[in-house]
């Protein structure tokens, strides 16, 4: 069993943690806002004020935090876990969705300290990572897929290799373009029917039940049709808007385009000027009946 450092105990870590305690791991945890991660002291993980604290002696860090800037924070910050004396050798995996630049950029330095980097996004909500179902996409060489299987072997049920360092989170980024594609297509879906006036509820049964009914697709049109939001928020507008940028900004860097993702972005970025980011992304609805008129 593994000597792990958890960076990152929001959502998404508080609700893997746990599965890594399960699996017979040891884990220190920390979290900017330490009060956070006291729950998951009861349920046997350590906690650690800084990053660089939690680091000494653990075969494997895994970060999973908002976005570039709070990766930078933990990894790289004056306390961050590059500051720390970490085992040479140890996995260094950067899990959170960030972009693809800042993990070439921190692979580069997390190997300068003897580490092995890895990318190894991963996809699902809290409640698949509550329940150990998470899909993961890694990154990085054979050799160190193999020694970082067993720990997200305990978080997920699927774990694909896509290529070396980079290609986990490339893949992620791909990913989260397109879904964010279906949160707005969904959104702009269910306006059209009511400017239409169709019965929400029959659009949201019938959008499900065609060939245009994915999770999102099912998720999101349900939400509009009962005005039930997720509360507390899950995933934000501004969220949504942050993975589509790092998708955009990589699909472009390679030479490829993503004419939609612009658009998704686009319509995002007026929900954004509404003042509405900080709201579900489905409350995207409202930000267009504001725009484009009630029906
Ligand atoms: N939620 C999902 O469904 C989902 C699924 C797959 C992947 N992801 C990705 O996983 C990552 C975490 O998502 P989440 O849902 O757990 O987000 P969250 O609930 O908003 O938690 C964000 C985490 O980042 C920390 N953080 C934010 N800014 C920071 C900074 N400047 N310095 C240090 N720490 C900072 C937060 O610390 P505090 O507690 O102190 O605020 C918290 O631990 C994101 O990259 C997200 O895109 C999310």
């Amino acid at each position: 069993m593994a000597n792990i450092a958890f960076l990152g105990a929001g959502s998404m870590g508080s609700a893997m943690i746990p599965n890594l305690l399960k699996g017979g791991h040891h884990v220190t945890v920390y979290n900017r806002t330490i009060d956070k991660a006291r729950r998951l002291e009861d349920l046997g993980a350590t906690l650690a004020v800084k990053p660089r604290e939690a680091v000494a002696d653990v075969d494997a860090i895994i970060s999973i935090v908002l976005d570039d800037a709070a990766s930078k924070g933990v990894w790289t910050g004056p306390d961050g876990a590059l500051a720390g004396t970490p085992k040479p050798g140890a996995l260094a995996i950067e899990s959170s969705t960030v972009s693809n630049t800042w993990i070439l950029e921190l692979c580069q330095l997390a190997e300068a300290k003897g580490l092995h980097f890895m990318d190894i996004a991963v996809a699902g909500r809290p409640d698949a990572a509550a329940r150990a179902e998470l899909n993961a996409f890694s990154g990085g060489s054979e050799e160190d897929f193999e020694r970082a299987k067993p720990i997200f072997a305990s978080m997920c049920k699927s774990n694909t290799r896509f290529g070396g360092v980079g290609k986990g989170n490339a893949f992620k980024l791909i990913y989260n373009t397109m879904g964010v594609i279906q949160v707005v297509a969904a959104i702009e879906g269910m306006y059209a029917a009511e400017a239409a006036g169709i019965e929400l509820d029959v659009a949201a049964k019938a959008f499900g039940a065609g060939n245009t009914g994915s999770g999102h697709v099912i998720r999101h049109t349900n939400y509009v049709a009962t005005g039930k939001h997720e509360n507390p928020v899950h995933f934000s507008g501004r969220n949504r808007l942050k993975d589509v940028t790092y998708g955009v900004e990589f699909i472009e860097k390679i030479g490829a385009q993503s004419h939609l993702g612009h658009a998704a972005a686009d319509v995002l970025n007026r929900m954004i000027d509404l003042g509405m980011g900080d709201l579900n992304d489905s409350e995207l609805i409202d930000a267009l009946r504001k725009i484009h008129g009630q029906h």
